[in-house]
């Protein structure tokens, strides 16, 4: 029978990672820190005729594509199934069927091969991505989670335990950016297509700046902001005005990043804290990125970034995330459930 305490931990193991919680079908190899083969399926593009993620559509394309992905991920690193040393999958959070998916693939193949199954958490990946950039990254460092569900600056003291200095109190970061894309008249997924908007634009909108509550810890507010948004879009369009739509994007995009890049550089100068990581989907977004080198620049932090592909959702840093879970010995029981919600903490 199956028996998770019966596991050896090897150095530098093959780990398979899954990940399915949303509309992408991904699967991707690590050897330690190495990371092997990455490979991603997406409904995004049948999605987008629905404006939206239909949770039916993804678990439906998830199980079209999952056997096809890991295949590939496979293919790709020249790794047989057989030298797989742990199987890392994402548990939560995420829509439940999609979510079960990935995780009964895991389950069954973790079973079959006799080898640990490591429950992952969604954020803990995103957050985890940074290691495979730099195989020396260690703790501590501050990291700024951006995601479509988080938002959050996070420093992280060993390879297992985070302290979060601070959160949003209302909408994610990358919700903000999705609905002012709907606003805008945008398609799905709305944040990569603000950025390309507002690249034609200045940031001459007047629109107040992502609050900043310097409550017990820090937080941060997008909801004044897109109220901002919707409200000037509706008073020029009632005015019978053109809505100067590059602006509005490029003048959201300062509004919307410029404080967390400010309080991430903050964070780490007040832990005296020298390395500086970020993750999450907003992360692709090229203007973020850029301030965030400089302003890491300006401050002496060492900035490790994801490139875009492994900062929006994919599998390696579910592997990543699973290969800490691995070397900390923390493997799952075979009766693992998937979870629509997990605390980050
Ligand atoms: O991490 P992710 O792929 O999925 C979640 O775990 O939520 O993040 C998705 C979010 C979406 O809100 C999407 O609009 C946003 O990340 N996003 C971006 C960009 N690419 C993805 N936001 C701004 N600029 C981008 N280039
Ligand atoms: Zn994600």
């Amino acid at each position: 029978m199956y028996d998770k305490t019966k596991f050896k931990i090897k150095d530098n193991p093959i780990i398979l990672g899954l990940e399915s919680s949303c509309d992408e079908t991904a699967a991707a190899v690590i050897k330690g820190r190495k990371l092997l083969s990455s490979q991603i399926m997406s409904s995004a593009t049948e999605q987008a005729k629905f404006g939206g993620v239909v949770p039916e559509i993804a678990s439906r394309a998830h199980t079209e594509a999952v056997d096809e992905v890991v295949r590939r991920a496979l293919d790709e690193a020249g790794v047989t199934v057989e030298q797989i040393d742990a199987v890392a999958v994402t548990y939560g959070a995420g829509l439940l069927g999609a979510l079960l998916v990935g995780l009964s693939f895991a389950k069954s193949l973790a079973y079959t091969l006799g080898v640990p199954l490591i429950a992952v958490n969604h954020i803990r990946g995103h957050m985890a991505a940074a290691y495979l950039v730099d195989e020396e990254l260690k703790p501590p460092f501050i990291t700024l989670l951006a995601s479509g569900g988080h938002t959050a600056i996070l420093h992280t003291k060993t390879y297992t335990e985070f302290e979060i200095l601070g959160g949003t109190s209302d909408d994610a970061a990358g919700e903000a950016f999705d609905k002012v894309a709907r606003v805008l008249g945008l398609s799905y997924p709305g944040g990569v297509n603000v950025e390309r908007l507002a690249k034609d634009g200045q940031n001459s909108v007047q629109l107040p700046k992502c609050q900043v509550k310097n409550t017990q810890a820090l937080q941060f507010s997008y909801s004044g902001l897109k109220t901002a948004v919707i409200n000037y879009c509706h008073n020029k369009e009632q005015k019978g005005e053109v809505v100067d739509k590059e602006n509005v994007a490029c003048s959201f995009q300062h509004a919307a990043v410029d404080p967390l890049v400010k309080k991430t550089v903050e964070c780490a100068k007040a832990r005296g804290v020298k390395t500086v990581t970020a993750g999450g989907g907003v992360i692709a977004n090229g203007y973020l990125r850029n301030t965030l080198e400089e302003e890491c620049k300006k401050a002496g932090l060492k900035l490790v970034l994801p490139e875009k592909k492994y900062c929006t959702d994919n599998a390696a840093m579910i592997a990543a995330e699973g290969l800490i879970q691995y070397q900390a010995g923390n493997f799952a029981n075979l009766n693992l459930n998937a979870k629509a919600q997990i605390p980050l903490k």
